[in-house]
């Protein structure tokens, strides 16, 4: 049985010994592409091209393999022609790296040759924009201190990763508030757009780009909320925003009923009671309801902002007494009573005299004829009136040291 094992060990290695010690062929590292340049066929996108790395063999199947990183995404392609196109933004730079490979034999993959364009100089500062619709969008910028004021926003939609839609110039700005530029730009529908700032600084064009991502850039109008009454329940509803289909949407809600405020997230999947809610009704109430969009994540992301105020009814006027003026009169007359009894509280609780000084006085009593009368805080005229009249007719009780 041993010897049996032995064996079958003996003969494993005698297996791999030739695999171990025989040469196996290391694939030669091929040489890098060649002169890489790079041109602009439109604002937006670029053709980078490159010679084919000299001395390769002719039975190999040359590939290249393209990293191209912008907006801080990496993404590697293999391309048989030595070219490649993309629609790129300028702000943070573009990378591109490009190697040689052989046969899908990636030991043959050469060292790569790379194409960096910089960073441009920044003309504005928080350059963004939201789709409001689905077929319309603002962008807002502000521009950065000593650059021209000559700038003027182009944009293209994107049709797909190598072509743009013709470029136009933007032809609606939104009024300026707090330095900040808007432009609201119709007609752009589809995933993202490119978008171009430029102007001329120190006699040299700059131009900044940038690729806004729509669906992750939604902001549709607020809803709009109408409140009716059936019989005991409040009906609350609202309106979809156009953007996107109804399931899309979440929604929060969030209603006031006299002081407490309530608030709620519905779902999308919540389908039977989406933009329909039945709430108690207290007739002693004002109910206050707000409603705001959220795009749920299948579909994007963004939200409206808080829809309008819409009020229903009146709070009770019992209800303000109970709430607000009750204890409110109940503060004011204990802090009346409060003052006055710190006005007259000598008066009313005659201070008691400290021992030891009455017992200091009996010891002193030859020297001086001092009475406690002196030592006793002596009430100062009152300069405000308060309806507490006892004390003048009683006694002031004073003590008096034996003497
Ligand atoms: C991109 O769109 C352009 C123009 O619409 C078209 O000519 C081209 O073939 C498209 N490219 C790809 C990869 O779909
Ligand atoms: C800005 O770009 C547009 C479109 O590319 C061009 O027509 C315009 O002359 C440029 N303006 C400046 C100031 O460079
Ligand atoms: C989108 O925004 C623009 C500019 O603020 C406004 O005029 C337009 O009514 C908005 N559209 C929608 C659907 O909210
Ligand atoms: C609110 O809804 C009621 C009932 O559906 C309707 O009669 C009323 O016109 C609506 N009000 C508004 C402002 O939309």
């Amino acid at each position: 049985m041993i010897l049996k094992h032995l064996l079958g060990y003996v003969l494993a290695l005698l297996y791999y010994i030739p695999w171990i010690t025989s040469d196996v062929p290391v694939e030669q590292a091929l040489p890098r592409p060649l002169d890489l340049s790079l041109t602009w066929y439109n604002e937006f996108c670029v053709q980078l091209s490159w010679n084919v790395p000299e001395g390769v063999d002719a039975s190999c199947e040359l590939k290249y393999i393209v990293i191209y990183t912008n907006n801080r995404k990496s993404i590697t392609e293999k391309k048989k022609r030595a070219e490649f196109k993309r629609c790129v933004a300028l702000m943070g730079g573009v990378h591109f790296s490009v190697q040689s490979e052989c046969n899908k034999d990636q030991s043959s993959r050469s060292e790569p040759a790379v194409y960096t364009i910089a960073a441009p100089t920044e003309l504005v500062k928080d350059f963004h924009c939201f789709q409001n619709s689905s077929v319309t969008i603002n962008c807002f910028w502000t521009p950065i201190n000593n650059t021209p004021g000559n700038l003027q926003l182009y944009y293209s939609r994107i049709e797909n990763k190598t072509a743009v839609s013709p470029t136009l110039r933007c032809s609606e700005y939104l009024p300026e508030v707090d330095k900040t530029i808007g432009c609201h730009i119709k007609g752009v529908d589809g995933l993202a757009v490119f978008l171009q700032i430029n102007g001329t600084v120190n006699g040299s064009p700059v131009r900044n780009t940038f690729e806004v991502n729509l669906m992750d850039n939604v902001k549709p109008a607020a809803p709009k909320v109408n409140i009716t009454q059936e019989e005991k329940k409040l009906i609350l509803t609202w309106d979809s925003p156009e953007h996107s289909t109804p399931k899309c949407w979440d929604y929060w809600l969030k209603y006031t009923k006299c002081q407490n405020t309530l608030s709620k997230l519905i779902k999308s999947t919540d389908a039977s009671r989406q933009r329909k809610q039945k709430i108690p009704y207290d007739s002693r109430c004002q109910y206050r309801v707000q409603v705001k969009a959220v795009l749920t994540r299948y579909c994007g992301s963004g939200e409206s902002d808080w829809s309008h105020e819409e009020k229903y009814g009146e709070d009770d006027w019992s209800n303000l007494v109970i709430a607000v003026v009750i204890p409110a009169s109940v503060f004011l007359i204990s802090i009346l009573f409060l003052s006055c009894l710190m006005k007259h509280r000598e008066k009313l609780f005659p201070q008691i005299p400290q021992p030891s000084l009455m017992f200091k006085d009996m010891l002193n009593i030859s020297k001086e004829q001092k009475t406690f009368i002196s030592n006793l805080y002596v009430p100062v005229e009152e300069d405000v009136e308060c309806n507490v009249s006892l004390e003048n007719k009683l006694p002031v009780p004073i003590m008096q040291p034996d003497s």
